[in-house]
């Protein structure tokens, strides 16, 4: 049986394998073991070059730790029995090579910089994977858009018919939420992507080490400089927490709009049956069942935020073993989202809008009264406000025509006949339809489709620079990752 090696020396007695499974974090530390290897990869080849251990000593402890590069981790590293992976695959490495040799491994560094830089290394990863599933959803966003420029249907505030505007407007609006989540993860990503190795336990170490090379060798952009800031701090992950955080509220908010959209008495919408249920006693149902458990997994991700934000927020500096019941929640935040993410493209480009049925619904309400008060201001000169009570005061009428108008101008004592104005039914009907409301709202970002096209453009335009911006940082950190493999073969052979 392996023997855990950190623990030889300073304590005695058995611990129960209860203690132990309450301690360990083996489950969690699946999803940073790859990135220990490279660790230790990398600090290794930095011991080497500062002269701080043999060549001969760097061979076989380099030998050892390619094969777990290239076999992957054992299972045996994650037995409870080892704390954490990092005693674990110690352990393993030093049976594998002889006390003597595995017990340098270990020289100036401490677990706590070293899963401080595990971490940074999956969270980078996982940020660029959630920024280009987030792309993609804006990618699907924006071609719906294209396809429903003209597609009018009723805009909405408190939930009430409010303004005509089309499906793209509507759509774009969530392309723009997207757009700003995918930049603060491209901003968090910045923060995260800084070495905290070599601070050690947190007052760094004796010994010549080269913080800036293991840096360097593993793709970081730079250091997170005081060594009792980068043991300690989980700043980064809070920020990643909360970034997911609001980028969940608008996903939920967009789920809400499609449940909503598939009812039956919206009828804006038909899910594809894939992502539907069915009631295992009503056999006519249809329910939105995953844009619903998406809804639900945006509180699991406020959850994974809230919990790792109180985890940290009565510590003193440094670090402390709470920290490493802070982490789960980093995966978990991550995985709910990313899921959602992913479903959430083929969920939006497998449904069916019902442009007939939404132009049906879009006059709803006396939707377009707006641009008949703001049409009596432009060709009779009243104030807004007048004209607003005018057309309000004929909608309690139950009717926008003449009539009303004009008995609702005399009830409000304002001395105007639009009949005698030359105002004609025509026009009133004429300002009341719905694409002639929409073609009117050019302005910048509007719902014409004039200005719809332009927008269509411009993120098009963005899409482009932030898909090349992800490349970018793959390739920087695929490029670092192969140059400290070639390094150590070739030292190695
Ligand atoms: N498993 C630990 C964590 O996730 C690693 C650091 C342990 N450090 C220590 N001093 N016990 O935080």
């Amino acid at each position: 049986m392996r023997t855990d090696v950190v623990r030889l020396g300073r304590l005695s007695g058995e611990r129960t394998g209860e203690m132990m499974r309450f301690l360990s974090s083996m489950r969690a530390d699946r999803c940073i073991a790859d990135a220990d290897v490279l660790v230790d990869i990398a600090h290794v080849l930095m011991l080497d070059k500062q002269k701080i251990i043999d060549r001969d000593i760097t061979k076989q402890l380099l030998q050892a730790l390619l094969e777990l590069h290239d076999e992957g981790v054992p299972d045996e590293a994650f037995d409870d029995r080892f704390e954490d992976v990092h005693a674990g695959i110690e352990s393993i490495l030093t049976e594998a090579v002889g006390a003597d040799v595995g017990g340098r491994m270990h020289m100036g560094r401490s677990r706590n910089d070293e899963v401080a830089t595990c971490i940074r290394m999956k969270l980078r990863d996982d940020i660029l994977k959630q920024m280009a599933a987030l792309l993609k959803v804006r990618e699907v966003l924006v071609a719906l858009a294209g396809q429903h420029i003209d597609s009018v249907m009723p805009g909405f505030t408190h939930l009430q018919h409010a303004q005509p505007t089309t499906l793209a407007h509507h759509l774009l609006s969530y392309e723009q939420a997207f757009s700003r989540d995918f930049d603060r993860l491209r901003d968090a990503y910045i923060r995260i992507n800084q070495s905290p190795l070599g601070a050690a336990a947190f007052a760094s170490t004796g010994y010549p080490i080269n913080r800036e090379l293991t840096a360097r060798f593993l793709g970081f952009e730079g250091l997170v400089n005081n060594t009792m800031d980068a043991v300690a701090s989980r700043d980064f992950a809070l920020e990643a927490l909360a970034d997911l955080s609001i980028l969940m509220a608008n996903v939920s908010r967009l789920c809400e709009d499609l449940i909503l959209w598939s009812t039956t008495f919206v009828a804006f919408v038909t899910l594809d049956d894939a992502f539907c249920s069915t009631s295992s006693i009503m056999p006519q149902k249809k329910n939105p069942d995953i844009a619903e458990i998406m809804r639900a997994k945006t509180g699991s991700v406020f959850g994974a935020y809230t919990g790792a934000l109180i985890t940290v927020k009565g510590l003193p500096m440094s670090y402390n073993r709470d920290l490493q019941e802070l982490t789960p929640n980093i995966w978990r935040g991550m995985r709910d989202a990313k899921e959602s993410l992913r479903l959430l493209i083929d969920m939006l480009s497998s449904a069916t809008f019902d442009a007939v049925r939404m132009r049906e619904e879009a006059g709803k309400g006396f939707s377009t009264a707006t641009e008949l008060a703001d049409t009596l201001v432009r060709s009779y000169g009243l104030p807004f406000r007048t004209a607003h009570n005018i057309v309000g005061r004929a909608v309690q009428k139950g009717y926008l025509n003449l009539e009303t108008l004009d008995t609702a101008a005399r009830e409000l004592e304002v001395d105007i006949s639009f009949a005698d104005k030359g105002l004609t039914q025509e026009k009133i009907n004429e300002v009341l339809d719905v694409s002639y409301c929409v073609a009117l709202r050019k302005a910048p970002g509007g719902p014409a489709p004039f200005a719809t096209k332009i927008a269509i453009e411009e993120c098009r335009k963005q899409l482009d620079t932030d898909s090349a911006l992800i490349d970018e940082r793959l390739a920087k950190l695929a490029r670092a990752k192969d140059e400290l493999i070639a390094e150590a073969r070739r030292l190695v052979a």
